[in-house]
């Protein structure tokens, strides 16, 4: 009760996957926003390690874009005393009310997921319970720390719903012990799409690397893929996303580097070619991540700096963390532990 009334600020909690290198999707969509919302709410971003083994991963690789994923929060600004940047494997609590929580998730409920499905489709030969009951972790992550608000893209809507669906389930069973997250939707910041494929999503774990761009390549691979976008047969630079998919995902990269309307990007290039324009795209990106990868650059080799931050921030997750789960172990009736 104290804490609630000497702390005011709304709760934030988000998570990133180290499954890959982060693109300008994870960029444009969650970090560059991030930084903005440090001085508004307390804010909590985990480095969700636990949900990428549900599809296998190089462990060398897995560790590694965990540090990444760290120094990249750093890099674009994230103030990590003020912020909490962590490691989900570091506080046993997420595994633990994960496993309680699964006994209040039906199969039915998890098996409408439609990531779940999309995802057994990709990886059919490696369809694990992980895989199916990743939506439940996701749950346990955002209720531990009784998280106000969630920063969800549309494609983790349903994951978020089915979250307070499994509180709601609870706080009625038990009495109110979790808070009812909401889904947050920033401000500013575009979906980035696929630049091969203008419909689906850009992602990181995409096979082909023509279809991403990464926050850490070098400018003249950025420049070199944003020629290789896929555009359309017209010649005019129009915001139409069903039938001018391509183009229309390149103004809204622009718009979200520059700042820009799309309204005044339509104005600025009218006449202009499209190769002209996706140089124009893909300078404005590479300038904004010039000074990101600097930081990165002079940040990812810092280990002990690194592990003292992960140390610090896992200390203070734990604190929150332990609360809630002891909250519901008693309240589900196991015996609180005597030592
Ligand atoms: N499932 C999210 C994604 O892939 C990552 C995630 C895990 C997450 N736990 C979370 C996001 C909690 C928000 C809150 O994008």
């Amino acid at each position: 009760m104290t804490e609630d009334i000497i702390n005011k600020k709304k709760r934030i909690f988000s998570g990133i996957q180290p499954s890959g290198n982060l693109t300008i999707g994870n960029y444009f969509g969650a970090l560059k926003n991030f930084g903005a919302l440090q001085n508004d709410y307390e804010c909590i971003y985990c480095i969700v390690d636990l949900h990428s083994l549900t599809v296998r991963q190089e462990p060398k690789n897995l560790r590694q874009h965990s540090y990444s994923v760290l120094a990249l929060y750093l890099a674009t600004g994230l103030d990590p005393e003020q912020n909490t940047l962590f490691i989900q494997s570091h506080v046993s609590a997420h595994a633990e009310l994960s496993w309680i929580l699964n006994c209040y998730t039906y199969m039915g409920e998890l098996s409408r997921m439609t990531q779940f499905k999309d995802k057994s489709s990709k990886h059919a030969d490696n369809i694990n319970a992980g895989l199916f009951d990743y939506p439940v972790l996701m749950a346990a992550d955002i209720l531990l720390y009784q998280a106000d608000l969630v920063p969800v893209g549309q494609d983790q809507k349903q994951h978020l719903e089915l979250s307070r669906d499994i509180a709601d389930r609870f706080n009625k069973i038990y009495s109110d012990t979790f808070v009812i997250p909401e889904p947050y939707i920033p401000k500013v910041g575009n979906k980035i799409m696929s630049l091969q494929e203008p419909e689906r999503k850009m992602s990181k774990s995409d096979e082909n690397e023509n279809n991403f761009v990464l926050i850490l390549d070098p400018y003249d691979t950025i420049i070199r893929k944003f020629k290789r976008a896929v555009t359309d047969s017209e010649k005019e630079i129009r915001f139409d996303p069903v039938n001018k998919a391509g183009i229309s995902n390149l103004m809204g990269i622009y718009s979200s580097a520059t700042g820009k309307s799309i309204a005044d990007i339509e104005k600025e290039f009218s006449g202009i070619n499209y190769g002209e324009f996706k140089i124009a795209v893909g300078e404005a990106v590479a300038n904004e991540l010039k000074p990101i990868q600097e930081k990165y650059n002079s940040l990812i080799n810092e280990k002990d700096y690194l592990n003292e931050i992960l140390k610090d921030s896992a200390q203070r997750a734990e604190h929150m963390a332990r609360k809630t789960l002891s909250k519901v172990y008693r309240k589900v009736g196991l015996v609180p532990r005597q030592f």
